[in-house]
């Protein structure tokens, strides 16, 4: 950029501006060194520009004239010292210099942009300084001892040729950054713990002693992965299966509602609880009595609902029946409360009630966790006998079935039918989850329960989370009230159905090792068994290092696993990179048993 005064040579604008920042500079400190040209500073003529830097209102246009060599004055007079009037509009003063500054400086309307440029440079200027300063005192606190005086602010200025005030700064950060502390009025010094070193937590190893339930690492369905990995282990559909439009209109709704300022009842909001009851009530057979909205109560997702079941009807020590393998999250939640785990095999057709008589008996339990519709992991839907016999075992051992419908909403060839619905006598405790159909952020759920038992759950969910947000609560009974829900159902289930046949093509005709035994007849997952002598987790580690994530199915199984298995999802991101995924774990499996 160049700048060319009348009658003078072009020059840059460089040297103009160190003179302005030079000048400035010392006009923020309040005193300015010279008088600027051509003007008298007074306080009224001072212009504040952000917080450091004033200038002259005055002497912008004065230098703006001075830049100008003086013009010939159009009239003569005998007093050619007064004022002028010179060619152009321009009046003059005789002391206006009549031959250009070296300096240039804006004319009048430029005066905030120029005063902007200033206070950016003598920012930059004093940013730049203060971090010289850090990095030489860094290196010189790195050398003292412990508890050193630095040297004074005024052997500092003089060190760095910087303003007090810059060293000042200077000294801040070190003190922000732990390096140095302060003594007003005595000085600043190196501090004597410098660096942060590793914690020593041994004492919690004695205060804690040894953990109630062996130690479980977060979920493989739980893991986030980067977007340009091939996933099969998470648990939750990708977001083009999710109603996301409903979703956001919801949201936004309850955030104009009065649910985004009000506390809900404990047990949930009254037409949220209502739509539950009437759920179940629409599937209840004549000659059984329905639930009511007082028997539910809404939860934050039905995950912390096992937390409350397994404390408020069992308790630490207790004995809890379950299927084995079943929710990894099922038997965290068991292990967490304390209670004892009594497995019992379960298969496509859900556990054979013989065996489940045989462990009520020897263990004595109470409880029993089952998913009678869509299991996670297998995919498992008990036939309506199965569930009926099921029903009485419990029913003759006092017990409650603790029925997780997690599944409701993904249905692919089947329509799920709650063993709740069937049951008016107390003993089937039903959880009904949203969370993966509505959204993962509303995470809304519901525990549908009567008698004494319910009142121990309401109970204890008033101590673990007194209740749940009612904006979330309105905007979840918003979606499952629009009738473009029933429509999203609908695409769902064929959107499944493709996912899950797509990639049991993909697995027989790539990785034919890994052997579906059952198509999963809703739900979003496929249980895989392996060959006996598989690794997984030699597996899932080779997989993932080719960029496919799996979960191998170990962690379904509350106590040993009887056989190698995976769990692959097919709701997940990109089907269409599901042949590649097979593809891959094909040949990853051929390479182990080759
Ligand atoms: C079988 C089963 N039950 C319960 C849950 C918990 O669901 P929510 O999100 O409602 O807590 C899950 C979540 O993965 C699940 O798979």
């Amino acid at each position: 950029m160049t700048a060319v005064a009348a009658g003078s040579r072009a020059m840059t604008t460089a040297p103009w501006l160190a003179s302005v920042v030079v000048n400035a500079y010392e006009v923020s400190n309040g005193k300015p060194a010279t008088t600027p040209p051509a003007t008298n500073a007074s306080r009224n003529h001072w212009l504040w520009y952000g917080r450091r830097c004033r200038v002259s209102a005055r002497a912008a246009p004065a230098r703006a004239a001075a830049m100008t060599a003086r013009p010939a004055p159009m009239n003569s007079g005998e007093s050619p010292s007064t004022a002028t009037r010179v060619n152009g509009t321009v009046k003059e003063k005789a002391v206006t210099p009549s031959s250009p500054h070296h300096s240039p400086a804006p004319a009048r309307g430029d005066i905030t942009e120029c005063a902007k440029t200033v206070a950016l440079l003598l920012l930059v200027m004093d940013n730049d300084n203060s971090s010289r300063i850090v990095e030489g005192l860094r290196k010189w606190i790195g050398a003292a001892a412990p508890g050193a005086r630095l040297p004074s602010t005024r052997a500092l200025v003089a060190q760095y040729q910087a303003s007090p005030v810059t060293v000042q700064k200077a000294l801040r950060t070190l003190a922000t950054q732990g390096l140095v502390e302060t003594r007003p009025g005595v000085g600043t010094f190196v501090r004597a713990v410098r660096t942060g070193r590793p914690a020593d937590y041994g004492w919690q190893t004695a205060a804690l002693r040894a953990p109630h339930a062996p130690a479980r690492s977060v979920a493989t369905a739980l893991r986030s992965v980067p977007h340009d990995v091939i996933g099969f282990h998470s648990g939750y559909p990708d977001r083009e299966l999710l109603p996301e439009r409903l979703v956001r209109t919801a949201l936004s709704r309850a955030a104009r509602s009065e649910a985004a300022i009000a506390r809900p009842p404990v047990a949930g909001v009254p037409e949220l609880q209502s739509w539950f009851a009437h759920e179940l009530r629409a599937a209840t057979p004549v000659g059984v009595t329905a639930s009511t909205p007082s028997d539910v109560i809404v939860l934050p997702g039905t995950q912390s609902g096992l937390s409350s079941v397994f404390r408020a009807l069992a308790g630490a020590g207790q004995p809890v029946i379950m299927e084995s393998p079943t929710y990894w999250g099922a038997i965290l939640a068991a292990s967490q409360a304390g209670v004892h785990v009594v497995p019992v095999p379960t298969g496509v057709e859900g556990p054979d009630p013989v065996e489940l008589d045989r462990a009520f008996h020897e263990s004595g339990a109470r409880l029993f966790y089952a998913q009678p519709n869509y299991a996670n992991p297998t995919g498992a839907q008990w036939p309506a006998e199965r569930a009926q016999q099921v029903l009485e075992v419990v029913r003759a051992h006092g017990a409650f079935l603790v029925e997780d419908d997690w599944a409701h909403d993904f249905g692919i060839t089947t329509t799920p039918v709650p063993l709740a619905a069937g049951d008016d006598s107390g003993h089937v405790i039903y959880l009904r989850s949203l969370t993966k159909s509505v959204s993962p952020a509303l995470r809304v759920g519901a525990i549908i329960a009567r008698g004494p038992a319910r009142e121990r759950i309401l109970t204890d969910r008033a101590a673990e989370a007194m209740y749940v947000s009612g904006a979330l609560q309105t905007a979840a009974l918003d979606v499952v009230t629009h009738p473009g829900w029933q429509t999203h159902l609908r695409g769902l289930r064929h959107h499944l159905r493709t996912r899950r046949d797509q990639l049991l093509a993909n697995l027989a005709e790539h990785a034919p090792q890994a052997h579906v035994e059952h198509v999963p007849p809703g739900g979003l997952n496929l249980w895989a068994r392996l060959p006996d002598d598989t690794d997984l987790a030699q597996l899932a580690h080779d997989c993932e290092h080719a960029g496919v994530i799996i979960a191998g199915g170990t962690e379904w199984f509350p106590a040993e696993p009887t056989g190698p298995y995976l769990r692959l999802n097919y709701s997940g991101p990109h089907p269409a990179s599901f042949p590649d995924g097979a593809r891959i774990l094909g040949a990853t499996l051929g390479r182990h048993h080759g």
